[in-house]
């Protein structure tokens, strides 16, 4: 943060600024705060409280200054500064985040699109600060999956692999492996979070290899969760990495149609499992397994996808693991067909498509397991607020670990989105009918739902 911004007193003391709407409850300051009159509202290491907070907002007080601390002033109220070129779409910030005169520009858990970064660069605003929580550690968006020299490493591969497969030479497979073990050797799961900071590098025109890159890097920790080692995650990794490349053949102008393709283009598109599975075989080397996963990683475990139509058990493990890896990335990102979905209700739409899409036990493992790393913890937690199928709200009450997104809940609201007078109380592991469709994460919604609660 500018230690400098100026706010126009009657001494000119140089002050910081703090937004009312940005304290959350169980915050600490670390300095006094006060309006601009110079009424001490907030002490320095003063718990917030929600009382608090309602009572500056009920006096209207939407500003508070502040004396900064002469050397750490950014750490005293944990603002963070960001710099726009480190956004990408599909993120979403823990807190509001400001421009360095205090304009608000991002609401915190809003998702950032491309053309909110555009946006942001054409006003030429090249840096600003964000408001982490204080009370919560859930949340980390600085931790990167691996190192920016290896992301680096990683996109050069990928631009190699496609000039191979368009000059129809041998795919450099040492420099294939040698990528993977690398990203073997970086991605931990020791670590309490990550956030995969290739994201960032999701580019519509660069969204082929990006993508592949990505779904390695998330096969080979959802990999790792599964126990699997040594040979185990390079086959997962190098089938990963690969399995799109069928689509390097495929005509420029349909990967990246913006809206939707019709039925002939969709046709098309379809035929990139068999192309890839072909560039793959002539190439002996590669083996049986990785040609399965470039084949089969569009099969349905109900034998609905395609090219083949197998189901069940005929679908690799390695496949399984880089299907719901593949669809991860895919729905987590933007593309030229669609907007990005919220982590949270990316790991919902994949326990929605068990059965169906995915074998239930891979995506079982993948939701138990992943939240944690991808998302920073778990999914579902006490007190969380969901939407059911039915379109009723409730809260969560009390979780089981084992089977957490079928917890026991309270429904305050009914699918008509009226208040029940008599909230009722349902077990999700004894009423199959009703399943979690999304979590709710809007700020405003969920202190709405708070006041409704109470009444
Ligand atoms: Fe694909
Ligand atoms: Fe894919």
């Amino acid at each position: 943060m500018d230690p400098n911004i100026k706010i126009g007193t009657d001494n000119d003391e140089i002050l910081g600024i703090i937004h009312t709407e940005t304290l959350l409850p169980g915050m600490i300051l670390e300095a006094d705060a006060y309006t601009a009159d110079h009424v001490k509202k907030i002490g320095k290491e003063q718990l917030i409280t929600e009382d608090l907070i309602n009572s500056l907002k009920s006096e209207k007080i939407e500003v508070l200054y502040y004396t900064p601390h002469e050397d750490e002033s950014q750490e005293s109220f944990k603002l963070i500064e960001i710099e726009t070129k480190d956004l990408y779409p599909g993120i979403s910030l823990k807190g509001d985040a400001f421009t360095l005169d205090g304009r608000k520009i991002v609401g915190r858990d809003d998702i950032i699109t491309t053309d909110m970064i555009k946006s942001l660069e054409e006003l030429k605003i090249s840096k600003f600060i964000y408001k982490k929580p204080s009370y919560t550690d859930f949340y980390r968006l600085d931790k990167a999956i691996v190192s920016n020299e290896l992301v680096e490493k990683s996109v050069t591969l990928g631009k190699e692999i496609e000039d191979c497969v368009q000059k129809k030479v041998p795919l450099p497979k040492k420099d294939i492996e040698n990528i993977i073990e690398q990203l073997i050797g970086e991605i931990s799961v020791s670590e309490a979070y990550t956030i995969l900071n290739l994201l960032k590098l999701k580019d519509f025109d660069d969204y082929t290899y990006t993508h592949s890159i990505n779904v390695a890097m998330i096969s080979i920790l959802f990999g790792k969760e599964l126990m699997y080692s040594g040979e185990k995650l390079k086959t997962v990794g190098m089938g990963a990495i690969l399995h799109d490349i069928g689509k390097i053949l495929l005509p420029k102008e349909i990967l990246s149609k913006k809206g939707d393709l019709d039925p002939d283009e969709w046709e098309i598109v379809k035929k990139h499992p068999q192309l890839g599975y072909e560039i793959i075989k002539k190439q002996k080397d590669f083996g049986l397994e990785i040609e399965n996963a470039v084949l089969n990683h569009h099969e349905n475990y109900d034998g609905c996808g395609y090219p083949l139509h197998i189901s069940g058990n005929q679908i690799s493990e390695y496949t399984n693991v880089i299907m719901i890896s593949d669809t991860f990335d895919a729905i987590t990102s933007e593309t030229p067909y669609h907007k990005s979905f919220p982590i949270s209700n990316s790991f919902l739409a994949i326990q929605n498509l068990s059965g169906s899409k995915f074998n239930p036990r891979f995506a079982a493992e993948f939701i138990n397991l992943m939240p944690q790393r991808l998302y920073g913890r778990p999914l579902i937690t006490q007190n969380s607020y969901v939407m059911l199928n039915t379109k009723e709200v409730a809260q969560v009450i009390r979780v089981d670990p084992a089977q957490s997104l079928r917890p026991v809940i309270i429904i305050y609201i009914n699918g008509k989105m009226e208040m029940l007078k008599y909230p009722i109380q349902v077990d999700l592991q004894i009423d199959k009918t009703r399943y979690i469709e999304k979590l709710i994460e809007d700020q405003q919604l969920l202190q709405t739902l708070e006041i409704i609660k109470k009444k």
